[in-house]
């Protein structure tokens, strides 16, 4: 059985954090809402309370039933967590006299708890609260304080219960990987199992008895997701898998060839369909964005049906969802609280009548990469970037064609192919390129035309913008602060090289409130 721990998200901003630090541990973990998680079987081995944007002492604070789980299993609150552990129990809560944000020194106060003990005696910890626990329980016992916190630590007498103020899991915090180790491995006696090696083992296994002799249909992105899924997948099943690969016209520069080869070079039963003309056709005049993106979404799913009807016996249908998108749809803040990205190929299973299969659905990007790596895949099909289902539709502003398609594949493989040349070092010292050290990066092409000169000639040619963006989910990123001579001499190399361009900008917005694509 597989062991694992409980996060009971109570809507902080942190919450996938700690499960990824937990992951990192070797530790399988789930998050689940704080109102509607599966009540603990004895595969569950501990429970975490995240943070919260709200304060307990709110009207409508979350409130969960703690009954089943708390003495009973080891717990342990963090922030709102832990306010929420004292103030349910007798404690009390009230707003800081100034809000407690950034690095804090956490001295012990018990120096041989369990949780604590392995720490330096003064460590680095980081806090974001506006509320502080001003008494606690009788039966609390404080284990650690900072300077202006004196309740930074506790746990509950005779209960394998704990509470911290701070954050183990943001990088300021800087033991605070061991902290949480100390909880998941040494209280909650977690085996630190949860291993590439054993994901693709038990997922192989359980794709086979799932899957059986039927046939199991994907749909290749040339993205990692979709990538791993199907070495997963044809790791498990063989030649019952077979790939859908649709060129719609829209990828980067020669992409679509290359990365077929790379799935032809991996034995992937992989069809390429060319439909980038159709594509291209039903795209013509229009201009809005969610337009945009239904006619391709709609296409996708005429060019993929037709292909899949020549086939016969398929029962499946593969997904490379992963743990993120299926942990957003069950978030306490619900959708709105995301901008969320887009899913184009809804529709599909229904109107094909199959049956889902998702390998992916319990891991972050960052393990897909890790099973991707042990799966033995091409490295260059790993630490692609992560690249928009409609693909440059959404980064030619205004209306698309055959032309601005072509001026927009010319620039962007001057970007990309000058981030992947540009050698730098790591925080280790290790080389590597800008291409890595950003999130995602692209050229958008923009529907202004300026005057320039070259040669004795006055011009008035397009503009285009530069995007590149460092971030960990999508969710939020920051524009990535390239050298000011790798940005010069790209923009030398796209307006001389090519035809139509005449200036180049770089976009320096951060997300909020600007996303990552113009559209
Ligand atoms: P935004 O622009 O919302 O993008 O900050 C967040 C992430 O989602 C990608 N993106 C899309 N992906 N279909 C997709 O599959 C889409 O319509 C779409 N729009 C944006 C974007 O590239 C970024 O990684």
């Amino acid at each position: 059985m597989q062991e694992k721990i409980l996060i009971l998200d109570f809507g902080s901003q942190y919450t996938q954090l700690i499960a990824r630090r937990v992951r990192e541990l070797n530790v399988y973990c789930e998050i689940h809402p704080y109102n509607h998680f599966p009540q603990p079987d004895e595969s569950v081995r501990g429970v975490i309370l995240s943070g919260s944007p709200y304060s307990v002492r709110d009207a409508q604070a979350p409130q969960a039933d703690l009954s089943a789980i708390k003495g009973r299993l080891p717990m342990l609150g963090v922030c709102y967590g832990a306010q929420y552990l004292s103030q349910q129990f007798g404690g009390e809560v009230k707003p800081s006299a100034t809000r407690e944000y950034g690095r804090a020194i956490l001295s012990k106060v018990v120096a041989n708890n369990p949780l604590i003990a392995g720490l330096s005696d003064r460590t680095q910890v980081w806090m974001s609260h506006g509320d502080t626990i001003v008494k606690i329980p009788e039966n609390y016992r404080i284990i650690a304080s900072t300077d202006t916190v004196p309740v930074a630590a506790f746990q509950i007498e005779g209960e394998q219960t704990w509470g911290i103020q701070f954050h183990p899991e943001v990088y300021h915090s800087t033991e605070g990987k061991q902290l949480l180790k100390h909880f998941v491995v040494d209280i909650c006696g977690c085996r630190q199992q949860w291993t590439p090696d054993s994901f693709i083992e038990s997922t192989v296994r359980e794709l086979r008895d799932k899957i059986k002799g039927d046939k199991v249909l994907l749909g290749l992105s040339g993205g990692v997701d979709s990538s791993v899924a199907a070495e997963l997948l044809h790791k498990a099943v063989g030649d019952q898998l077979v790939c859908i690969f649709v060129d719609m016209g829209l990828l980067r520069k020669d992409e679509f060839e290359s990365v077929l080869k790379s799935y032809e070079s991996m034995g992937l039963n992989v069809i390429g369909v060319r439909a980038g003309d159709k594509f291209l056709a039903d795209l013509a005049g229009v201009t809005d964005p969610e337009k945009k993106r239904k006619i391709i979404g709609r296409d996708f799913i005429e060019v993929f049906d037709a292909e899949a009807q020549k086939l016969t016996d398929v029962k499946w249908l593969a997904q490379g969802t992963i743990y993120p998108d299926v942990i957003e749809s069950i978030s306490v803040n619900g959708p709105s609280a995301t901008i969320k990205s887009h899913h184009n190929v809804g529709g599909l299973p229904e109107k094909m009548n199959l049956k889902i299969v998702e390998p992916l659905r319990l891991l972050f990007k960052d393990e897909v990469r890790r099973v991707g790596r042990e799966l033995g895949m091409p490295e260059h099909l790993i630490t692609r970037h992560p690249f928009p289902g409609p693909g440059l539709a959404v980064r030619i502003l205004g209306d698309i064609t055959p032309e601005k398609v072509h001026t927009l594949q010319e620039a962007d493989d001057i970007f990309i192919q000058g981030l992947r040349d540009w050698k730098v070092q790591d925080a280790d010292g290790n080389e590597t390129s800008l291409y890595h050290q950003v999130w995602q990066a692209g050229v958008i092409l923009l529907p202004v035309q300026s005057v320039g000169v070259m040669g004795d000639e006055r011009t008035y040619e397009r503009a285009v913008a530069l995007r590149a963006v460092t971030s960990t989910d999508a969710m939020t990123a920051d524009w990535a602060h390239l050298p000011y001579e790798f940005l010069g001499k790209v923009s030398n190399d796209i307006i001389n090289k090519v035809k139509g361009v005449n200036r180049v900008t770089y976009d320096i917005s951060s997300k909020p409130p600007s996303t990552i694509e113009w559209e």
